[in-house]
């Protein structure tokens, strides 16, 4: 059994660990080859394989990788897997490579990608989510967003020590594409006062009235999370909105942007990748394809790759709620 591994698009602290358990339970357990795929699906049209050819990682290659953030064997998106003749060309170069079965680790984009490659190839192909977006139907979790979210707070912990010397508002913008989750995890966890998040309406005179309020109560510094995919804006444009609509408190903008995707893995994100690596490769030695692995209230679960890419509804306006009710 030979078996292709890639991560494409945006990569998540916790790649690493994902590959390592592939190929150890992989080789050691089942005596299969598990062949690193460089740069996601553009390697593999590429043909460009970690180790410079399509030879199997071995188990003693994969040491070390526990506390890595990033992905050794690369990442990266590739426009090419939304046409056919991408997808036609990928699945003649695994077909000519004798490739029997590929694990694609990844977020919606690379779901998606699988799904499609699907049409075109019949080897056995398995999805991971390990995206920072926790956006994923059929997982609780995605590989890389708890690291995400202790990076978001290590974050707002120092802000809020400056706002409180300065009693001044921050507004601190977190990525997450058009899923909320990375702005509510952090914001709860940071003991935040205010989140806007694409899930719901941003009202900038409702802020205002919250914000008037904390002040009246003796707050002195206010940290507001903002989702990327927010419906109103970025960070700059809420912070303009507000300035205008009369907001109590001097503002500054900070954008975490790409420092989120690094760092080394917690241990939860070491853990979900180790358990989803392994179940990856049973999945495949039980004949399964066509699904994504996940774990669901500590379970694990497949979700088809279909349902797995039509975006996850979390509890985005409760974690509003809750933000809301903490903040006094
Ligand atoms: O999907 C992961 C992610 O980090 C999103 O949160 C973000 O919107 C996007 O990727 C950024 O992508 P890029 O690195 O291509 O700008």
């Amino acid at each position: 059994m030979k078996i292709g591994v890639l991560c494409s698009g945006g990569d998540a602290p916790g790649m690493n660990p994902c590959i390592r358990a592939i190929v150890r339970a992989a080789e050691k357990f089942e005596g299969y080859s598990v062949v690193g795929i460089r740069h996601g699906y553009q390697g593999l049209l590429d043909r460009e394989f970690w180790g410079g050819t399509d030879r199997k990682i071995e188990s003693r290659e994969v040491s070390g990788l526990m506390n890595r953030g990033g992905s050794f064997i690369n990442s990266s998106r590739c426009s090419r897997m939304r046409d056919p003749e991408g997808l036609q060309e990928a699945a003649n170069i695994l077909r000519e490579l004798r490739f029997d079965a590929l694990i694609t680790i990844g977020g919606n984009g690379t779901l998606s990608g699988a799904r499609d490659l699907g049409q075109y190839w019949d080897g056995q192909i398995i999805g991971i989510p390990g995206t920072i977006d926790n956006d994923i139907n059929g997982s609780d979790f995605t590989i890389g967003f708890p690291t995400a979210v202790q990076t978001g707070v290590e974050a707002i912990d120092k802000l809020r020590d400056t706002a409180g010397s300065h009693d001044m508002m921050f507004l601190v913008e977190v990525m997450g594409r058009h899923c909320g989750d990375l702005a509510t995890y952090t914001a709860i966890a940071g003991g935040c006062e205010v989140v806007a998040i694409p899930e719901t309406m941003t009202s900038i005179q409702q802020i205002v009235n919250q914000l008037t309020y904390c002040k009246n109560l003796g707050k002195r510094s206010i940290i507001m999370v903002v989702a990327e995919g927010d419906e109103f804006g970025n960070s700059a444009e809420i912070m303009k909105a507000l300035k205008e609509a009369g907001c109590p408190f001097e503002m500054r903008n900070v954008v975490l942007g790409h420092v989120q995707r690094g760092g080394s893995p917690v241990p939860a994100d070491r853990i979900l990748a180790t358990r989803l690596g392994v179940c990856a490769v049973d999945a495949i030695k039980d004949g399964k394809t066509g699904v994504m692995v996940g774990m669901v209230n500590g379970q694990i679960t497949y979700t088809s790759l279909e349902e797995a890419v039509v975006g996850r509804r979390g509890k985005a306006e409760d974690m509003e709620k809750l933000i809301k009710r903490m903040s006094i």
